[in-house]
């Protein structure tokens, strides 16, 4: 699979799942813009994509803001020379029992995750539609498939990025773009990792964090191991190549949806 001569953005690029797969998209020979709410971070996938050899840029956008993606859109344009595949991978998640969670929360996540994906290929499908190609790769997750107790509003974020995912690329079919949803699993990050991850907040009583890693793990994925950010980019080279895959939503999850 070969990306070269393609300019690649992807948002949330500066760690986890958006690192591995700007990593992978640079290896398959894509120039890589890498947009993220925290600058510095930014900045060292950038680094890496450009000791592997490829173009890159640095962005500092916060995907809820109209204002801030369009103008992370005209620097992905004028640094290196236009947009062809656009990965929605920013997001955010918050665990709240469904009596405390406040419709503050409830919008914070649904500006990030679903608003964030909405202004990202709108403002991607405007500079592909003209050239006639385009590959748009909307990160949702398992819980864009399956609902998950606690996370009711990260679950009805997700399952409306697989809804807009559909309907767009229906929109776009003509036009030589495909759009198409990636479903990780249960990836450690910061999202999972940590005092303040998943792992750290869904602790029985006396566990280390580890430890309740390794539990959810065994008992949330048939394979009993967690996917990597690695996997989530060998995903996305393949839908950044394939013509005739669109409208999917397409699980990385070691079966945790069967
Ligand atoms: P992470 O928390 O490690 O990284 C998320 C990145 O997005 C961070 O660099 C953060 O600065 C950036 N970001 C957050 N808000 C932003 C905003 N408003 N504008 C621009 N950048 C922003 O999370 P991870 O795990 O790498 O998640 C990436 C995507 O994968 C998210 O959409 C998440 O919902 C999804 N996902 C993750 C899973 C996991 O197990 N880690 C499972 C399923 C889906």
């Amino acid at each position: 699979m070969e990306l070269k001569g393609k300019v690649a953005l992807v948002t949330g690029g500066g760690r986890g799942i958006g690192q591995g797969i700007a990593l992978a998209l640079a290896g398959a020979g894509a120039d890589v813009a890498v947009a993220d709410l925290d600058q510095a971070i930014a900045e060292e996938t950038a680094a890496k994509v450009e000791a592997a050899g490829r173009r890159s840029v640095a962005i500092s956008v916060n995907v809820a803001q109209p204002d801030s993606v369009r103008a992370m859109v005209e620097k992905v344009e004028a640094e290196l020379g236009g947009l062809d595949i656009a990965v929605n991978n920013a997001g955010i998640i918050s665990i709240q029992s469904i009596e405390e969670l406040t419709a503050e929360d409830f919008d914070r996540i649904m500006a990030v995750n679903a608003k964030g994906v909405f202004l990202c290929t709108q403002a991607a499908v405007r500079v592909m539609r003209p050239r006639r190609w385009g590959r748009i790769i909307n990160v949702a997750s398992i819980a864009g498939k399956i609902g998950f107790p606690d996370l009711s509003h990260y679950t009805a974020s997700k399952f409306a990025v697989i809804g807009f995912t559909n309907a767009v690329a229906k929109e776009v079919a003509l036009d030589g773009i495909t759009v198409n949803a990636l479903c990780p699993g249960i990836v450690g990050t910061g999202m999972w990792r940590g005092e303040d991850g998943l792992a750290g907040r869904w602790r029985e009583e006396g566990e280390s964090e580890e430890a309740s890693w390794a539990r959810h793990q065994k008992t949330l994925l048939p394979q009993g191991v967690a996917q990597t950010p690695e996997d989530m980019g060998q995903l996305a080279v393949y839908l950044a190549c394939a013509e005739h895959v669109t409208g999917q939503a397409i699980a990385v999850d070691g079966g945790c949806t069967l």
